[in-house]
């Protein structure tokens, strides 16, 4: 051991016999398992001279090499660039769940000025933002939810590009207390140390130290120090270890240009006393974080180790600085073997992993018959928190799932992907307008399906039974599949609200019976109908024209009887109509008090129910020609139709073979009344109410 003269470079050398073998130690002695290395674009797998790792070039996920270009500088490097128009692409990587690791990117500077956001998993790490002429590294800290992670490139102000991916398995102890947070490295040094730079396989993690010999005025320790107790596994390696920065009075380190947006970081110092003279109680300092006291009289040797590492809690915003003092009494100033700076960002829960499975099943079936189809690009990463196309999700108890599926009008081809009938979360699909074909697959009972749409495709067979019986289902379309049996099964579900019974559109219908409103035989309907009219025109003189059906689909709660095929679409309307006793009905017409008309039907009687709301009341004579079955028709008719043409139905009363219908009373008469009765309730009908009636009741069209 000897003292140089200069002691701002004192230098202090420990011989050591155990040294050498760790040096020597080839590369293939260290396990690489669970790391992952991507070359992007590279003509070929190849193995770097430096590292002795194995790359792999990256057309696994991306075949196309329109997307490479050769990089600005180095000879024979290659880079993706991705020309995203919305959204994302990503890497996806073997992992093994609850496992840490580190994930590296390098984004090298192609000439251009990047900007793009890179996330691990649905996690934002961090924005690329090169302006300088130097390659940009981001590298995050995480823990596998799952077992594999999506590094994704999120397109900013420019098409992001990509050079290598690198997937490292990491010690716990970079996570152990923060079950919900990614790390993203800022700064990790190696202080003072002979290489530029030391990753694998010097550090078995493939952690890169980078050596930083500021501040100028502090010291370089050094030593062949081997033989010591490794507390850690977080341990850096031994050659990051042997050499340190020490002071007389303080080490100050400086790093400015800190993120603004997440402002809480971890500091992991790492120490290892390097002067063997040195015994506990004589090397003391404190530890100040942003002048804030983080560890009072740290000893190194205090615990009887040779080796250290202390982790610090720190909030920074733009700058931090850290700063070692040598606190009051002891003999030697501070000393520091490396450091690392991580930033803290919170994890965010990606989609159920469940759905994710399944999805990402669908994809790959799908993608055997339909190649290159451009409504599957944006399928790669989180499918909710980059939204896939065709896919919304919903929040449930804290993660996302999948609730609708909407592939209809992409030309796909081949069966529908059979693990579709694993989307357990799925509400609503929509396969239509497509060339699916084959036979459709059977849905499980716990499905949660509300809406399906498998309209205009080519699929054959029959409707299975499971799909008819699935319990929340409320829309069923299958028409327009030329190759599918006639009828489908013989009760449809009867809380099937919206169906085409499996007819096409334009086409007749393949069964249910015709009605044609203009036609209808039922006077009764068509005095509802004009009592209807004048009440109309009366309150709204304006003209509304029939397409005031609108062509929509509602989703209603009750039973529904009846579609009506409007302009665009079917409208089938479910009225909750009531059941009346024929208590009910003596009560509200004081047994029939006041007549107010006579009809095919039979008789109408005023009355009032229990709410005090005016009704009228139908009560079919025995001498009627109109039968049970007129009856159910215009029970099942009105209950379906709601327009403002038309007296809605309150409800209906059918007991000991009487049969009532129940109206709400139209206090203005009839149309009789109207046209040629007492002339104060007389009134002129202006042209554009003449023209509305004439064409609503023109309009009158095919119900079935
Ligand atoms: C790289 O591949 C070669 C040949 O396949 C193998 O011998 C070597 O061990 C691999 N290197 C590493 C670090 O896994
Ligand atoms: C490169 O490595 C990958 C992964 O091991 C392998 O799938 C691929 O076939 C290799 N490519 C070539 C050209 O050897
Ligand atoms: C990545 O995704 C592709 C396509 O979805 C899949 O085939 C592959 O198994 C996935 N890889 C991993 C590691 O999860
Ligand atoms: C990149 O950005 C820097 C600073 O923002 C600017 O000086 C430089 O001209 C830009 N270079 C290009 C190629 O846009
Ligand atoms: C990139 O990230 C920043 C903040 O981290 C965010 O403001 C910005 O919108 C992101 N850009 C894209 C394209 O996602
Ligand atoms: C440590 O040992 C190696 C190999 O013996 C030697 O080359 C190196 O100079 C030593 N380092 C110091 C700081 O003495
Ligand atoms: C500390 O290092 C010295 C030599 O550098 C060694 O003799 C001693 O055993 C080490 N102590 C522990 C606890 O490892
Ligand atoms: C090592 O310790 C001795 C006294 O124990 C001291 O003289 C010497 O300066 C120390 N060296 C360093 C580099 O601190
Ligand atoms: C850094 O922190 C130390 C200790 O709190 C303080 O003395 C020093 O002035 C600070 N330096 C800067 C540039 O803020
Ligand atoms: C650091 O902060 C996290 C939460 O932000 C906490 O869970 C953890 O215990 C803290 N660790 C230390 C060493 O203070
Ligand atoms: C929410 O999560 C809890 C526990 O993880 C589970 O018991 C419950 O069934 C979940 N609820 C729903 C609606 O998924
Ligand atoms: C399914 O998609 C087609 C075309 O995008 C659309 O016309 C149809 O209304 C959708 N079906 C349902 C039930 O929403």
């Amino acid at each position: 051991m000897m003292e140089l003269p200069d002691i701002w470079i004192l230098r202090l050398v420990v011989a050591c016999v155990f040294c050498l073998h760790i040096f020597i130690r080839s590369a293939s002695g260290y396990a690489t398992e669970g790391f992952e290395n991507i070359a992007c674009c590279a003509d070929s797998n190849y193995t770097d001279p430096q590292t002795t790792l194995n790359y792999t070039t990256d057309y696994r996920w991306f075949p196309d090499k329109g997307s490479c270009r050769r990089t600005k500088d180095v000879l024979n490097e290659k880079v993706r660039l991705f020309f995203v128009d919305e959204g994302k692409r990503c890497y996806n990587l073997s992992t093994i769940k609850n496992k840490v690791y580190l994930i590296r990117g390098t984004f090298p500077f192609n000439g251009v000025n990047s900007s793009f956001n890179v996330s691990i998993g649905v996690t934002q790490l961090g924005a690329v933002r090169s302006s300088g002429l130097q390659d940009l590294e981001i590298e995050g800290v995480f823990r596998a939810a799952k077992d594999y992670i999506d590094i994704c490139l999120v397109k900013g102000e420019v098409d992001p590009l990509i050079s290598h991916i690198e997937l490292r398995p990491l010690p716990e102890e970079y996570l152990h207390d923060l079950p919900a947070s990614v790390l993203k490295l800022i700064s990790r040094n190696s202080l003072w140390g002979s290489k530029d730079e030391i990753r694998f396989p010097t550090d078995p993690s493939d952690r890169i130290w980078k050596a930083t010999s500021s501040p100028s005025s502090a010291l370089l320790v050094s030593s062949n120090v081997s033989n010591f107790d490794l507390k850690s596994n977080v341990t850096p390696p031994l050659q990051v270890l042997q050499t340190a920065l020490t002071h007389p009075e303080r080490l100050q380190f400086m790093h400015s240009g800190i993120d603004t947006e997440d402002n809480e970081y971890r500091v992991f110092l790492y120490f290892l006393e390097l002067n063997s003279t040195v015994k506990a109680g004589k090397r003391v300092f404190d530890i100040y974080v942003n002048g804030e006291i983080k560890k009072e009289r740290f000893d190194i040797l205090a615990e009887g180790s040779n080796y250290t590492y202390t982790v610090l809690n720190v909030s920074a915003n733009g700058l931090l600085n850290l700063t070692l003092v040598k606190a009051s009494g002891a003999e030697f100033g501070p000393l520091l073997n490396a450091y690392e700076i991580l930033q803290m960002r919170s994890w965010i829960e990606e989609t159920n992993h469940k759905d994710v499975e399944v999805i990402q099943k669908i994809k790959e079936e799908v993608l055997l018959q339909n190649q290159g189809n451009k409504a599957l690009e944006s399928w790669t990463g989180d499918p909710c928190f980059f939204p896939w196309q065709g896919i919304t999700c919903d929040s449930s108890n804290g993660s996302s799932v999948i609730t609708k599926l909407d592939l209809s009008a992409h030309n796909f081809k081949g069966p529908i992907p059979p693990s579709i009938t694993e989307m357990i979360n799925l509400k609503l699909l929509n396969l239509s307008h497509n060339n699916f074909d084959g036979y459709i697959p059977s849905f499980p009972l716990s499905s949660l399906l509300i809406s399906i749409d498998l309209s205009y495709n080519n699929l054959m067979g029959s409707l299975p039974e499971s799909i008819v019986s699935l319990p929340h289902l409320k829309s069923l379309y299958f028409g327009c599949n030329k190759r599918m049996s006639e009828g489908g099964p013989a009760n449809l579900n009867s809380s099937l609200i919206n169906t085409d019974y499996g007819r096409c559109k334009g086409k007749e219908p393949r069964f249910g019976q015709v009605f044609v409103i203009g036609a209808i035989t039922c006077g009764s309907l068509l005095i509802a109908l004009a009592v209807g009219i004048i009440f109309v025109c009366r309150y709204r003189q304006k003209l509304i024209p029939w397409e005031g059906f609108g062509g929509k689909n509602y989703i209603m709660e009750t039973n529904v009887i009846f579609s009506l095929p409007s302009k665009d679409d079917f409208l089938i309307k479910s009225v909750s109509i009531q059941t009346f006793t024929l208590e009910d009905i003596e009560v509200a017409t004081e047994r029939y008090k006041t007549l107010i008309g006579e009809g095919g039907f039979g008789s109408v009687y005023r009355g009032t129910l229990n709410n005090s709301q005016e009704v009228a009341v139908k009560v079919r004579s025995a001498t009627s020609t109109q039968g049970t079955r007129e009856f159910d028709n215009e029970l099942n008719l009105l209950s379906a139709i709601q327009h403002e043409n038309l007296v809605p139905l309150l409800g209906y009363c059918n007991e000991n073979d009487q049969q009532i219908l129940v109206y709400p009373f139209m206090s203005n008469g009839s149309l009789q009344d109207r046209l040629y009765g007492e002339p104060a309730k007389r009134k002129i009908l202006d042209w554009p109410t003449r023209l509305s009636i004439a064409l609503g009741a023109a309009r009158g069209r095919r119900i079935k």
